[in-house]
């Protein structure tokens, strides 16, 4: 979400904490900022955009402190904006934090903070931090932090520094990184090593509620409750290269093992008090209530996620849904009126399609929703609203995190119109909230063990062709797990509601043809299961993606990966990922270059 730094040693602070916040930059870049402790006061410097910007910035200031924080910023609470850039300060300007995370319980936090003489210079959750910490401060840094976030509900990662305890750095977390090392030159703290592997390569990874102190001479760190401990040291051997990758092969697979944090990220926060909130798209409940027809408009995996959607939002708040690609959209003349919303979904923000689709549903009287992964791309510019999915930035280019972070977005947005339609209770909607919380554990769980996803990519790796088949919401995961296939690893791959297998599909398979088929639990299982008995009946070689604990699949498939058993609304999220790895490794198995499939861009801003 965002990426945080830290220096205090023996060097100048400015450099350095440049340096790891571009190293950073991959969590967020829509504005930065640093605070340097400089001849007895900090200076603190933010610039909107790039951290190049801010870099250009400091080359006036040249500070020469040589203990200061840094932050490179995805903006969650409050817009990009200067002001919202962190280091954020305390009223006297004598304490400056910077934090990733989101801190759930700020409102509250700041009208009580406000109650009491405190004044906010932002719209950030953060800002509350700096205000807690500045009143708890009695000449310990570390015990006023501690005093501090005992108040916060959400997620932190945070480094504290305070004018009257020069060149001390305190840094804690719960629920969001931060790895702390000592060089031959100082001490170093980030949200990910890459920011400080110059320096050194024995890291601290600080584990939920425990706080380090950093100085010029060294390292303290203590646990929970205050007390000293002795941290376990990790050595890594990673180069750079391996180390922007998190010491996987290739961003795909990087990538593809953070979506666990995309969805823990995606829903801090969105339930408030039992209720449903996404402020950010400036809708009242009543005008909610009177959307009586929904388009979901996108291109490729993001239309993909447009296709989930719909099965949630017609199922739980009964309203009609289309789902159309933007390049279609555009050039027809759909019916569009005041009461109709438009869901813009893109990952980049700047499909070229999708924006012409969104100008024009906005000039037949649409409004129109953004969801994306780039705060300030043209598609949040253009919408009414915005929902930022939290993938950070994705460097592949086929997408697997921001997918699932579009899938729980939608997902999010499919539970608040049920709540303003009154599809779901309040009750239903916390018990779908928290299970759909829980398939982040179940995501991690699949990407624990992927030998059974390995040994079936191999199994098809020289397949000329392949058929992906589901039914209900397997098949709008089917379609997703074609094109993650095709596109990577250049192996033709179709996908199609199983049960149209037998009005033309079904001609393809031959002795050996693969047929990869969601076949988990669902109200469609045992149809999906006859699909396969076709299937098999004819020679097809059988990959099922199926319910852990489903011992009957075995009967009718080669090859069985197995998933956490999940509610069928949320199959989606579980079942895409074993397709998004069993994709990435058939095209390694092939030699593909995965993370820069030919004749494909990043971002298509192009017709
Ligand atoms: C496939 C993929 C593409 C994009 C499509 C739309 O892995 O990434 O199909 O989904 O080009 O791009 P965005 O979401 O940026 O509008």
């Amino acid at each position: 979400m965002c990426g945080i730094v830290g220096y205090t040693g023996a060097e100048r602070a400015q450099g350095i904490l440049i340096e790891g916040l571009t190293r950073l930059e991959y969590r967020g870049y829509d504005s930065a900022g640093v605070a340097i402790q400089e001849g007895g006061a900090l200076e603190v410097v933010c610039r909107k955009g790039k951290v190049g910007e801010l870099s250009r910035t400091l080359e006036d200031f040249d500070l020469k402190g040589t203990c200061g924080i840094g932050h490179t910023r995805w903006a969650t609470h409050g817009k990009p904006s200067e002001a919202n850039a962190h280091p954020h300060t305390s009223c006297a300007g004598d304490i400056a934090i910077v934090h990733n995370g989101i801190i759930e319980n700020f409102a509250e936090l700041r009208d009580e903070l406000m109650a009491r003489g405190h004044s906010f210079a932002s719209d950030t959750d953060t800002e509350v931090v700096a205000h807690l910490v500045e009143e708890a401060y009695d000449g310990d840094l570390r015990a006023a932090v501690a005093d501090a976030t005992a108040r916060l509900v959400g997620a932190y990662g945070l480094a504290v520094v305070c004018d009257r305890e020069p060149g001390t750095i305190i840094v804690t977390r719960k629920d969001s990184p931060i790895v702390v090392g000592r060089g031959a030159e100082g001490s170093y703290v980030a949200s990910d090593m890459i920011a400080m592997i110059d320096a050194t390569r024995d890291v601290v990874v600080l584990a939920d509620g425990q706080t380090a102190r950093l100085t010029a001479e060294g390292i303290e760190y203590f646990d929970e409750a205050g007390e000293p401990i002795e941290p376990t040291v990790t050595h890594v051997d990673w180069d750079i290269d391996m180390a922007e990758k998190g010491g996987h092969p290739d961003f795909m697979l990087k990538e593809i093992y953070e979506q666990p944090r995309v969805i823990r990220d995606t829903l801090a926060g969105r339930l408030v008090s039992g209720a449903l909130a996404i402020d950010e798209l400036d809708m009242t409940p009543e005008e909610l209530d009177l959307v009586d027809r929904v388009y979901v408009i996108a291109c490729g995996t993001s239309y993909h996620a447009g296709l989930i959607a719909k099965n949630l939002i017609e199922a739980w708040a009964r309203i009609p849904c289309e789902v159309e690609v933007a390049s279609e959209f555009r050039y027809r003349n759909p019916i569009i009126t005041p009461t109709t919303l438009v869901v813009a979904v893109s990952q980049s923000g700047e499909t070229a399609d999708t924006l012409a689709a969104i100008r024009d549903a906005r000039v037949k009287g649409a409004k129109v929703f953004g969801i994306t992964n780039v705060v300030g791309s043209p598609v949040a510019r253009e919408s009414d609203g915005v929902i930022y999915t939290k993938a950070n930035k994705e460097i592949a280019v086929a997408s697997t995190k921001s997918f699932l972070g579009q899938v729980a977005s939608l997902t999010l947005l499919a539970l608040l119109l049920a709540q303003a339609k009154g599809g779901l209770t309040t009750a239903q909607i916390r018990l779908l909230f928290s299970e759909l919380a829980d398939t982040a554990e179940q995501v991690e769980a699949i990407l624990e063990d992927t030998a059974a996803i390995d040994e079936a990519a191999l199994a098809c790796k020289d397949a000329t062709s392949a058929l992906f088949i589901g039914r209900g919401m397997g098949a709008a995961i089917s379609y997703e797990g074609a094109l993650k296939l095709k596109e990577i690893s250049y192996l033709h791959a179709e996908a199609y509601a199983a049960g149209e297998m037998k009005h033309g599909p079904i001609a393809l398979i031959d002795e050996g043809f693969p047929v990869i088929a969601i076949a988990t639990k669902s109200p469609v299982y045992d149809k999906i299961v006859s699909n396969l008995q076709e299937s098999k009946a004819r020679g097809a070689m059988i990959v099922a993606v199926a319910t852990e604990g489903d011992e009957d699949i075995r009967k009718h498939a080669d090859h069985v990966i197995y998933i956490p058993k999940v509610r069928d609304a949320f199959s989606a999220i579980t079942a895409s990922v074993p397709l998004q790895l069993f994709a990435r490794a058939v095209a390694v198995a092939r030699g593909c270059d995965v993370d820069q499939p030919r004749n494909l861009a990043k971002s298509v801003t192009v017709e």
